[in-house]
């Protein structure tokens, strides 16, 4: 099993800040956004890890070097362009080396130990698995939104208008092999990039997506408003107090 943190993309959400800095680099309270999907996976057991990013890569490699500072050993893998997050997947394949992988978007900090997680995903045998989280119905215009009947997922759909349920796909996903032939057959959405949503949608078609609802806070921290947001959660659970004096 091994790791993948997908830290690339224009963070245009985030501009001006990101028109130099690459978004991941940026700070989440008092470290760099990257370190926590880096420290999630490695918590999990999960300590190889290829890294995707884009022009940035050798302030990566500065910042995190072989990964051993957070008890990690990172690769780098770089992805040219703006395809996508499935794009940006296939860009790892080659060091994966045929194993399962567990996709951290670099973005993304999770509260809960994803341990348990990545334990069923193992004993699944095989397809995918995503971690889901429930949010208020506005909020969920922004992700994936999944439609689940009992155990069973029965679609995702991409940043809907009108949600179908509170159910978002948080940006850990874990798959098998089988996932760079899917991307390997997928064709650019409108927004002319490679979805992940179109990638779990096809295995749960195929019936070998499971999932698990996440207890604890989630968030991303790819807007301002959410960046703000991570920065008060962890601070929080770092145990900061606000106050005045
Ligand atoms: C991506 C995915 C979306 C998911 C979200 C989680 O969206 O496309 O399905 O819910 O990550 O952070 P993005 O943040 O790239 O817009």
């Amino acid at each position: 099993m091994k790791g993948v943190v997908l830290a690339g993309g224009l963070g245009t959400r985030l501009s001006p800040m990101t028109r130099v800095v690459n978004k991941h680099l940026l700070d989440v309270f008092d470290e760099p956004m990257v370190y926590f999907p880096l420290r999630s996976l490695v918590a999990a057991g999960v300590t190889d890890v290829v890294l995707v990013t884009g022009q940035e890569i050798d302030q990566f490699r500065h910042l995190l070097g072989d990964g051993s500072e957070l008890g990690a050993s990172i690769t780098y893998a770089v992805q040219q362009g703006e395809g996508g997050i499935a794009d940006a997947l296939a860009r790892a394949g080659p060091q994966l080396e045929g194993e399962d992988a567990v996709v951290i978007l670099g973005d993304n900090i999770f509260q809960d130990d994803l341990t348990p997680y990545v334990r069923a995903f193992q004993q699944q045998g095989g397809g995918a698995r995503i971690l889901l989280k429930r949010v208020s119905p506005h909020d969920a215009r922004r992700f994936g939104v999944a439609t689940v009947r009992g155990e069973q997922i029965i679609e995702i759909e991409e940043k809907p208008e009108r949600p179908q349920s509170d159910l978002v796909v948080t940006g850990c996903y874990m798959y098998d092999a089988e996932a760079f032939s899917i991307i390997a057959g997928l064709q650019p959405s409108a927004r002319g990039e490679l979805e992940i949503t179109d990638v779990n949608n096809t295995y749960i078609r195929a019936g070998t997506m499971r999932f698990d609802i996440l207890r604890g806070w989630w968030t991303d921290a790819g807007t301002s408003a959410s960046k703000l947001k991570a920065s008060i959660l962890v601070a929080l659970a770092k145990g900061v107090t606000f106050d005045a004096s």
